[in-house]
């Protein structure tokens, strides 16, 4: 059931994804791109929606055309930094419902804290995807999957900015059933469980908490 990972080398992604990472990019900036980037991931994430066949009236003719076939869908950012992701996502999905995992990871052993969890009453029957610009250790998406299953969901997507091949290989190891959209593989971890090369904490950079 395991996949690889699917990474954006699209074009705009690179680009939107430089000026990420660049330490001079200002915090209204750097919300902009994570919810334009989000958007693009979220494009591709979408890719396999169902789709049903109508007939529509155009002002010329008759013509046979496909809408999405209403599966219901649940955006779950991880906060804070997920909650960057959303907007953009809603932007191409206005009919999902959006449920909030909180975790923080603890700053000397690097091991997520779960603080708070609100999910659509009826996850179980929506295809989840699950947000957050940073995969680092790995251990925060671990979790979430883990909380979001508990609670009846088995169709499950991560959609992150920036991994790291640890986070990835953690992921694919304890969820082999998730599937995973990067827009960037990064190299490694620092000492500090940071991505490098990264683009910081994605967090702080969002919310200008530094
Ligand atoms: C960041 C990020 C992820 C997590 C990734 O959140 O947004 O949730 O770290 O690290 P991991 O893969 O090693 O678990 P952080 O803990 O900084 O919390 P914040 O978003 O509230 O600042
Ligand atoms: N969380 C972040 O925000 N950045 C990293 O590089 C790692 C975890």
């Amino acid at each position: 059931m395991s996949k690889a990972p699917m990474i954006l080398d699209h074009p705009l992604v690179q680009h939107k994804v430089s000026l990420l990472r660049d330490k001079s990019t200002g915090t209204k900036e750097f919300k902009e791109l994570v919810g334009e980037i989000a958007m693009l991931l979220c494009y591709e994430a979408t890719r396999d929606l169902p789709t049903k066949e109508v007939e529509i009236e155009t002002p010329i003719a008759v013509a046979k055309s496909h809408v999405l076939a209403g599966r219901k869908l649940a955006l779950v950012p991880i906060l804070r930094a997920g909650l960057g992701m959303v907007d953009g996502m809603l932007s191409l999905l206005p009919a999902a419902k959006v449920g909030h995992i909180g975790m923080y990871r603890n700053e000397e052993t690097l091991e997520p804290v779960e603080y708070y969890c609100k999910l659509p009453s009826d996850i179980a029957e929506r295809d989840v995807l699950l947000l957050d610009p940073m995969l680092a250790t790995g251990g925060s998406a671990c979790d979430a999957i883990t909380q979001i299953k508990k609670r009846g969901a088995r169709s499950i997507k991560f959609l992150a900015i920036i991994a790291a091949p640890e986070g990835l290989a953690k992921v694919h190891e304890q969820h082999p059933d998730v599937d995973i959209y990067v827009a960037a593989l990064d190299e490694k971890l620092n000492e500090n469980g940071y991505i490098v090369p990264g683009l910081g904490d994605a967090g702080d950079r969002i919310f200008g908490t530094k």
